[in-house]
């Protein structure tokens, strides 16, 4: 029996910690947008929507970070986060695919 009660509990707790890890703000469609930041280097345009519903469960790798470098996108967050996880996910690595994206994309 002593086995099996263990074994429960950390079931439970791990599938709560797991909502927890994703449940900040999010409602069904709250990470649903598209935002840009201006910058002196070109402005980026950041697709949430896709990159969110591709790591799905990870949201909390990008936010953890984000707070890390205080809670908004900056330069550190971009080259530090963004573009070091391009480099381990096959991602765009150039300034221009990400910098001024969207006109070059037209
Ligand atoms: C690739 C990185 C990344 C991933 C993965 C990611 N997010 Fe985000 N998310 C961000 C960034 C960056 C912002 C901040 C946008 C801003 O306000 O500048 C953000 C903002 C948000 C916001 C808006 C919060 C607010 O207060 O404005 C919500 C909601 C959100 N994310 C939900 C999610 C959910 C849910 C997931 C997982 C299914 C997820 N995100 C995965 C990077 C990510
Ligand atoms: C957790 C890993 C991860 C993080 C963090 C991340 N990306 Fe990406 N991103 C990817 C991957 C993987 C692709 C390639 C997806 C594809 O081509 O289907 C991609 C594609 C892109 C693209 C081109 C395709 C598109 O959707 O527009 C742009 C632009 C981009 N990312 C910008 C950013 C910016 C800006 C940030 C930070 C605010 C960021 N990414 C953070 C993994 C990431
Ligand atoms: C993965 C996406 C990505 C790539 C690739 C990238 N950047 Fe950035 N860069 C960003 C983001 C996001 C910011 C922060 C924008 C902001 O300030 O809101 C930024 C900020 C900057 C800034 C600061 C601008 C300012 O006004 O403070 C400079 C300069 C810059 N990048 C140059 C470059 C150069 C040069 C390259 C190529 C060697 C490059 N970036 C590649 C995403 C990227």
């Amino acid at each position: 029996m002593k086995p099996f009660y263990v074994m429960s509990i950390i079931v439970i707790s791990s599938v709560t910690f797991a909502v927890a890890n994703t449940s900040d703000k999010y409602t069904s469609d709250s990470h649903k947008f598209i935002k840009t930041y201006k910058s002196s280097a070109g402005e980026v345009t950041f697709h949430h929507t896709r990159h969110a519903e591709s790591f799905l469960d990870d949201c909390g790798f990008c936010h953890s970070a984000l707070r890390t470098f205080g809670g908004q996108v900056n330069e550190l967050f971009g080259h530090k986060v963004c573009r070091v996880c391009h480099e381990t996910h096959n991602g765009p690595l150039e300034c221009n695919q990400c910098h001024d994206n969207q006109k070059k994309n037209k």
